[in-house]
């Protein structure tokens, strides 16, 4: 039986914005009405379009931002701002750009060793050090990459420091935010690779985040669509990647060239823009641009649910 590392019960996440020269005030529904649970050694993939909300989510389960509404577990415990300082070395997150997480002057043994000089003050000098080049093995750095500055590496080799990093505190989460979506596609499934490594030894329970269906498919145990904030399927990988039940992961499914190589779809075509989430229109936020939208779907919001797997769309796919 494998242990529930995080749930996350009707979260979301609202922002103000505007009320300035250009544009009024309003709330960005940025993230509502999610829920969802990962077990230890088992990957959730976070998929949808730019803006649908997905690095919001990263930075809620990742204890970055608080919640405006819904629950957190991690651990069993619950995560509410004042339980944070004891729950925060065990998720942590990985983002896709390196540059932008990792202090660029320092040189790798550092990077990796000062999480342990915060939250481990008993641990000796040696110690630490001994801990860092183990880390730099598990992830498949060499003992001379110890001395060496961030801009000396490959952006893939980068990513592989940024997860050492990550690792260091033996994090339950692990919080992936287009981990790959920088690197050349070969770098890419070297990266998957060493990823899915990981989990296996560590029994790390991951939450990936990726706006591509090809990435997701290497690594998911579950997939979980969002649109404009919302989740509107989520199911077992195989499950969904075979038989898609909302219009919009069919659509997304036939935009991803290696998705189903063997049964080739027809490419969907989605018209119009992706609305404005200051601007959520009525209904399903999907029917503006879902060719099987009626007028049900443009007057009442369809709720995740069903069978094989839950879809929130009232005329599902067979
Ligand atoms: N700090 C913020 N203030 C205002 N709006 C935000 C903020 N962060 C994100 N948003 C808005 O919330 C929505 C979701 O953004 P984000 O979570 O970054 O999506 P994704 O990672 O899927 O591209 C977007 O419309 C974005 O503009
Ligand atoms: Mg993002």
């Amino acid at each position: 039986m494998s242990a529930t590392v995080v749930t996350a019960k009707d979260l979301g996440r609202d922002y103000e914005v505007g009320g300035g020269l250009f544009s009024d005030a309003g709330i960005v529904r940025a993230v509502a009405g999610t829920s969802f649970s990962i077990e230890a050694g088992k990957t959730l993939a976070v998929v949808g379009e730019s803006g649908c909300g997905k690095s919001t989510l990263a930075r809620l389960v990742t204890l970055i931002e608080e919640p405006t509404s819904g629950t957190l577990e991690i651990d069993g415990r619950s995560a509410t701002k004042p339980d944070w300082p004891s729950l925060r070395t065990d998720v942590q997150i990985v983002f896709q750009d390196p540059y932008g997480s990792l202090n660029l002057r320092k040189r790798v043994g550092a990077i990796l060793e000062e999480p342990l000089k915060i939250n481990r003050p008993k641990m000796s000098a040696k110690e630490r050090r001994a801990a860092a080049k183990e880390m730099m093995r598990l992830v498949g750095l060499r003992e001379e990459h110890y001395d060496r500055y961030p801009h000396m590496f490959s952006g893939g080799q980068r990513q592989r420091v940024a997860v050492a990093r990550a690792l260091m505190l033996e994090p339950k989460l692990l919080v992936l935010d287009e981990p790959v979506s920088a690197l050349d596609l070969s770098i890419q499934s070297q990266i998957l690779n060493l990823l899915n490594d990981l989990q296996e030894r560590l029994d790390l329970a991951y939450l990936f985040i990726s706006h591509d269906l090809s990435v997701v498919r290497h690594v998911a145990d579950d997939i979980m669509v969002m649109y404009l904030g919302r989740p509107v399927e989520v199911g077992p990988k195989d499950e969904v990647f075979a038989a898609p039940r909302h219009p919009y992961t069919k659509a997304l499914l036939s935009a991803t060239p290696s998705a189903e190589p063997s049964s080739r779809r027809e490419r969907i075509k989605l018209v119009g823009e992706l609305p404005s989430p200051m601007n959520v229109p009525p209904g399903c936020p999907f029917a503006p641009r879902c060719w099987k939208a009626q007028d049900k779907c443009r007057a009442e919001r369809p709720v995740l649910e069903g069978e094989p797997h839950p879809a929130a769309c009232f005329f599902p796919e067979a």
